[in-house]
């Protein structure tokens, strides 16, 4: 990890154009969202606060993603019935889906 001017280099550059007052390019996406925020009002945005969201989203998304998946194929794959259940009837899917969610544990 970097630190630029005590900023989290999450967002490499566009720190150091904002620093020099270029404008950064803009895209259509989330990163530019938030800077847009930051560029009209710094309090109501710092940069740290974009370099900790941006910084915590792959985990917050990731790992509960992974472990659901990984939770669900287990109980399915515990019980051949329950697999083939779903595979037999897909409808069963977004249930199947919400129980593994809700049953605790990691797969491992
Ligand atoms: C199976 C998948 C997921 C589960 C079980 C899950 C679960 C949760 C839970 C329980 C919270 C509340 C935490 C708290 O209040 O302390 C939360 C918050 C959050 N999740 Fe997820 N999450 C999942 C997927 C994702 C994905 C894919 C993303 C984004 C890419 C994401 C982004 C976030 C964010 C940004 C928050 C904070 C919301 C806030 O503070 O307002 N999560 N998640």
């Amino acid at each position: 990890m970097s630190y630029i001017g005590g900023h989290l280099a999450v967002v490499p550059g566009v720190d150091r154009e904002l620093q020099l007052g270029v404008r950064y390019q803009p895209a259509d996406d989330m990163t530019s969202d938030l800077l847009a925020i930051h560029v009209e009002d710094p309090e109501r945005l710092t940069l740290d606060e974009i370099s900790s969201i941006l910084f915590s989203l792959p985990f917050a998304g990731h790992e509960t993603t992974t472990g659901l998946i990984g939770n669900a194929a287990r109980r399915l794959l515990e019980d051949p019935d329950r697999w083939t259940a779903v595979v037999a009837q897909p409808e069963l899917i977004p249930a199947a889906v919400t129980e593994s969610a809700l049953l605790p544990g990691r797969a491992s």
